[in-house]
C-alpha cells in the first residue's frame, strides 16, 4: 500500500484550480466527519478505506471504481520476441497484493464502505479485466449488490499478446449495479445507452480505443503519468448513461482523475480520493486545462456495426 509521502511545497499550486478553491485536501486523520460541502468537487489525498468512513451516508448518486487489477506479473522484464524491446505492463506497487485473500479483503472492504455512502437510487460501476472481474462480481453479489448489466469494453487498439501463447486480450468488463435488489429509481438514460452500444438496440458492448496519443498524461520526466489512465470517452459514456446534471459522483481510487475531469465537463459534481501524491499532482495539472465535451459519440457509430445487432 502506498503511503502519503508529502514532499516540500507539494500542492501549493492547488489553492484554486479551475474556479475550485482548495481543490486538493489532504485527509486529516483527526477529522471525524467531512461535510458534503467540504468535499464537493475536491480531490482528497489519502487512503479511501479511512476517508470513506468520514463521509455522510447516502451521499452519492453514482460511483465509478477502477480498482487495482492484481495482475500478478512476473518480476522479470517481459521482452517482445521480435524487436526485443521491453513491454510496459502494469507493474506498479499499488497493484501488488500478497495473495488472492488479501486482494479480496481490499475489494470487499472498499465495497462495504462505498455501499454505505451510496444513495438508495445510486448506481455503481466497477471495471476490471479477467484477472479480477470474476472475483469482484462474486464479492459484489455476496455483499447484496444487484447487478444490472456488465458492459463489455472492446478495445480497438489492445496491447498484443507478444509471446503469441494466448489470445490478445482486447476486453474489459464494467459491472453496473445498484445497492440491492429493491433499488428501482436509479438513473438510466436509455437514449445514450442506445447511442453508445453496438447496433440499433444499443447492446452492452462499447467499442473504443484505450487511452493513447496526446490524451495520455505525462509526468515531469516525460513518462506515462499513470499506467492505467482510462479514456475520457469511456467515462463520458458511464456518466451520460447513469447520471443527471448536478449529480454527485464518487471515485475512491481516482488515479489520474479521469472520473472527476469528465464529470466536471458534463456539469456533474465529483469527489475523488487517491492515495498517491504523484497522481494527485498530475490531477492538479490536468484540471488546469478544463475538458470540453461535444455530444458527438466516438468512434463513429457507422464504423462499429456488428452482424446480428442491426
Ligand atoms: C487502476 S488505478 C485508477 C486509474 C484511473 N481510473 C485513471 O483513469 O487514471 C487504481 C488507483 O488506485 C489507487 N489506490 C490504491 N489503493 C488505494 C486506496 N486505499 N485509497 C486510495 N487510492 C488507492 C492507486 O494509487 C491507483 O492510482
Amino acid at each position: 500500500m502506498n503511503s502519503i509521502n508529502e514532499t516540500k511545497g507539494l500542492f501549493k499550486t492547488s489553492t484554486e484550480i479551475n474556479g475550485i478553491s482548495n481543490f486538493v485536501m489532504k485527509d486529516n486523520e483527526e477529522k471525524e466527519l467531512y461535510s458534503p460541502e467540504e468535499i464537493r468537487n475536491k480531490v482528497i489525498l489519502g487512503n479511501a478505506l479511512n476517508i470513506l468512513n468520514k463521509i455522510e451516508e447516502e451521499s452519492f448518486d453514482m460511483v465509478f471504481i477502477d480498482p487495482p487489477y492484481f495482475l500478478q506479473l512476473p518480476k522479470k522484464e517481459l521482452k517482445r520476441w521480435t524487436v526485443k524491446t521491453v513491454v510496459e505492463g502494469v507493474n506498479d506497487e499499488w497493484d501488488k497484493f500478497s495473495s488472492f485473500q488479501e486482494y479480496d479483503e481490499f475489494i470487499s472492504n472498499l465495497l462495504i464502505k462505498v455501499k454505505r455512502v451510496m444513495k438508495s437510487t445510486a448506481t455503481i460501476w466497477i471495471i476490471a479485466t479477467y484477472h479480477s472481474i470474476f472475483r469482484i462480481g462474486k464479492i459484489m453479489q455476496d455483499l447484496g449488490f444487484w447487478i444490472l448489466n456488465d458492459v463489455i469494453w472492446v478495445k480497438t487498439n489492445p496491447m498484443p499478446n507478444w509471446l503469441g501463447v494466448r489470445f490478445t486480450n482486447a476486453t474489459e468488463n464494467i459491472i453496473w449495479a445498484v445497492k440491492d435488489k429493491n433499488c428501482k429509481k436509479y438513473t438510466f438514460n436509455k437514449d445514450y445507452a442506445k447511442l453508445f452500444g453496438i447496433g440499433k438496440v444499443g447492446a452492452n458492448v462499447w467499442v473504443l480505443p484505450i487511452c493513447w496519443g496526446t490524451e495520455r498524461l505525462k509526468d515531469t520526466n516525460g513518462r506515462k503519468l499513470h499506467s492505467t489512465q482510462k479514456p475520457v470517452e469511456l467515462l463520458k459514456r458511464v456518466i451520460l448513461t447513469s447520471t443527471k446534471e448536478g449529480d454527485l459522483v464518487l471515485d475512491p481510487v481516482a488515479g489520474s482523475g479521469t472520473t472527476g475531469y469528465v464529470s466536471q465537463a458534463l456539469k456533474r459534481n465529483f469527489v475523488m480520493i487517491e492515495v498517491n501524491p504523484k497522481y494527485v499532482e498530475g490531477i492538479i495539472e490536468r484540471f488546469k486545462h478544463p475538458l470540453k465535451i461535444t455530444d458527438t459519440p466516438y468512434p463513429n457509430k457507422k464504423s462499429i456495426k456488428l452482424e446480428g445487432f442491426e
